[in-house]
């Protein structure tokens, strides 16, 4: 396994949308994908998309603690290829996000609250999944990189995007009850 290079806005992999998986199973991913794990623990991060490691892959893995959920259990480490996101409703939620390759900011980013998300593990076998509230979140802003779109993009306001210190220096309660957004 290896530590690979995370990619930061501006360099133009981040910006292409990423190609389909043809072979989930084949061995060539699987190696992918554990440079992938190790690079987000390394960060660390608890997602990444292989976009962000320079591979324009439609790949993401994430996993979620469970205090980032405010539930008993976390979201499992999930390997994601080739991923579909539908909404469940209608309903939208704006919240921090902050992204491993857009270092040490953060920024509010309206999300679907409930969603559908689909996808291929490395062994083949179909994830189909309902999530909610920040594993929505997760999945979401993961999935955006599959097609070039970097948070920053999709905040409303500029007011609110900054540097992460600083906001929650600002705003402690606004922002994860004064821990860092992770990056992601
Ligand atoms: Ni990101």
């Amino acid at each position: 396994m290896a530590i690979l290079k995370i990619a930061r806005m501006g360099h133009p992999v981040l910006s292409r949308r990423a190609d389909t998986v043809a072979d989930p199973t084949a061995p060539e991913i699987a190696r992918l994908v554990a440079d992938m794990w190790e690079t987000m623990r390394d960060a660390p991060g608890i997602g990444l998309a292989a976009p962000q490691v320079h591979v324009p892959l439609r790949i993401v893995v994430f996993a979620v603690p469970a205090h980032r959920l405010g539930e008993a259990a976390g979201v499992p480490p999930t390997v994601l290829i080739n991923p579909e996101i539908t909404p469940v409703d209608s309903v939208a939620a704006a919240d921090w996000e902050a992204c491993l390759s857009v270092p040490g900011m953060t920024g509010r980013v309206r999300r679907w609250l409930r969603i559908r998300y689909r996808g291929s593990d490395l062994d083949g076998r179909t994830i189909d999944r309902v999530a909610d509230g920040f594993h929505a979140r997760v999945v979401q802003h993961e999935c955006d990189h599959l097609d070039g779109i970097l948070y920053p993009m999709r905040i409303e306001h500029l007011v609110d995007f900054g540097f992460a210190d600083e906001i929650r220096r600002a705003a402690t309660a606004a922002v994860g009850a004064g821990e860092l957004v992770p990056e992601i």
